[in-house]
């Protein structure tokens, strides 16, 4: 997908200056030790086109807080770099013309002390804003506006992990982000299903706290009685599926999963292989044998799909997720999972005013929607009504599925 679209927040209780602040710094340190790990060199390189610099994530984020809210509320600031604009738009058409989504890894100037500079000089503009506005007539949509680049920037904390995942795979030396042991070897824990009747069922954010604009409105759905797996699927269960020709045997694809990975020449997961007979995957922590009992990763909706075919089941849709994250007072989970609900509008669904009106709008098409979070997705991000969204091929994120089934 498109850089991650954030949207118009429905945060109604604005915040106190400390407490934005306060707020702002943890976000801005936490994106900032997510890199901490990293080379100047690593942070750099873009490996695909969808995948973006960490660089560019440090830079594309400060832009975001100095385009919606310092640019927008306080008169007495003065661009850091007119050039940013350029190179750190993702996708607002509304704000401008702006550097390709391709050649971002050719992005070798600004040099990283200079990004770390722009994001020093704006966080310290937005504490003289936050202390001058606070309690003004603008202060409601200060904050409003804070908490959207706050939760934006959060969404590009997951993305920059996914993203220099990538990139580090493509080294021979497969290096490891993280510097700590990979999880315990699990056993495949046993499936159960969970039975949920059928009904009139209300999904969406009603309002209270931060959602993002495509989250609402709240409105009711006919769901019929269905069945979810206790857990997502795991490594060994997707192991048998490659085992049993799952990837030679057209009958389990859709006739667009069947071309794509007739044309990739595809036979495994992203970032599995097989070596001397055994199966490795390569992780954060560097590459390792793969881990039974951790939920499978790094699927493709098609892959997703595929799999829940072979194993007599199916996807579930979003609706059925949400009934199940509230009823069972869900946590974010290991890995998003793919729904076979299209990334849709909701009824009633308008997008918020002006350029911040792109965030979610407008790529209500051709992708479809991951519910749960995942291991990567940042303490506090996730909600039982957040809708993820990505490309049906796409697989770079932390992907996964459970099954669903009729009664
Ligand atoms: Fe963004």
């Amino acid at each position: 997908m498109t850089l991650k679209a954030v949207t118009a927040p429905r945060d109604k209780t604005p915040l106190s200056a400390p407490d934005a602040l306060a707020r702002l710094r943890d976000v801005r340190a936490r994106t900032e030790a997510l890199a901490a790990p990293l080379s100047a060199e690593d942070m750099v390189v873009q490996s695909m086109p969808d995948v973006s610099p960490t660089k560019w994530h440090l830079g594309h984020t400060t832009w975001f807080f100095e385009t919606f809210l310092l640019k927008a509320f306080d008169k007495t600031y003065s661009e850091f770099d007119p050039a940013f604009c350029y190179l750190f738009n993702s996708y607002y058409d509304a704000v401008g013309e702006r550097h390709p989504r391709p050649k971002r890894g050719l992005l070798t100037r600004p040099a990283l002390d200079r990004v770390m500079a722009y994001r020093a000089e704006v966080s310290d503009a937005i504490a003289g804003l936050l202390k001058a506005a606070e309690g003004g007539k603008d202060w409601a949509d200060i904050t409003r506006l804070l908490s959207l680049g706050c939760h934006h920037e959060e969404q590009h904390q997951e993305l920059l992990l996914a993203d220099i995942k990538h990139v580090l795979y493509q080294n021979p030396l497969r290096p490891a982000y993280a510097q700590k042991p990979a999880d315990p070897v699990r056993k495949t824990q046993k499936l159960s299903w969970m039975a949920y009747p059928e009904g009139v069922r209300e999904i969406g954010h009603g309002g209270r706290g931060f959602a993002f604009d495509s989250e609402g409105p709240r409105h009711k759905v006919y769901v019929g009685a269905f069945q979810l797996a206790s857990r997502p699927v795991s490594n060994s269960e997707y192991l048998e599926f490659i085992e049993d020709g799952g990837y030679r045997r057209p009958e389990f694809w859709l006739s667009d999963a069947w071309a794509h990975i007739c044309d990739e020449g595809k036979c495994q997961p992203l970032y599995w292989e097989k070596r001397d007979g055994e199966w490795r995957e390569f992780l954060m922590q560097g590459e390792h044998p793969l881990n039974p009992g951790a939920p499978v990763c790094h699927l493709s909706y098609y892959e997703a799909d595929a799999y829940a075919r072979w194993a007599g089941a199916r996807l579930p849709t979003e609706a059925e997720l949400e009934v199940m994250a509230v009823a069972t007072k869900a946590t974010a989970g290991e890995v998003w999972e793919w729904t076979s609900s299209a990334y849709s509008p909701y009824p009633g669904f308008k997008p918020a005013a002006g350029a911040v009106g792109e965030y979610n709008g407008k790529f209500m098409v051709g992708q479809m929607v991951l519910r749960s979070g995942s291991g990567a997705t940042p303490p506090g991000h996730w909600r039982p009504t957040y809708r993820n969204f990505f490309y049906p091929p796409s697989a770079w994120q932390f992907t996964g599925l459970r099954l669903a089934r009729e009664p």
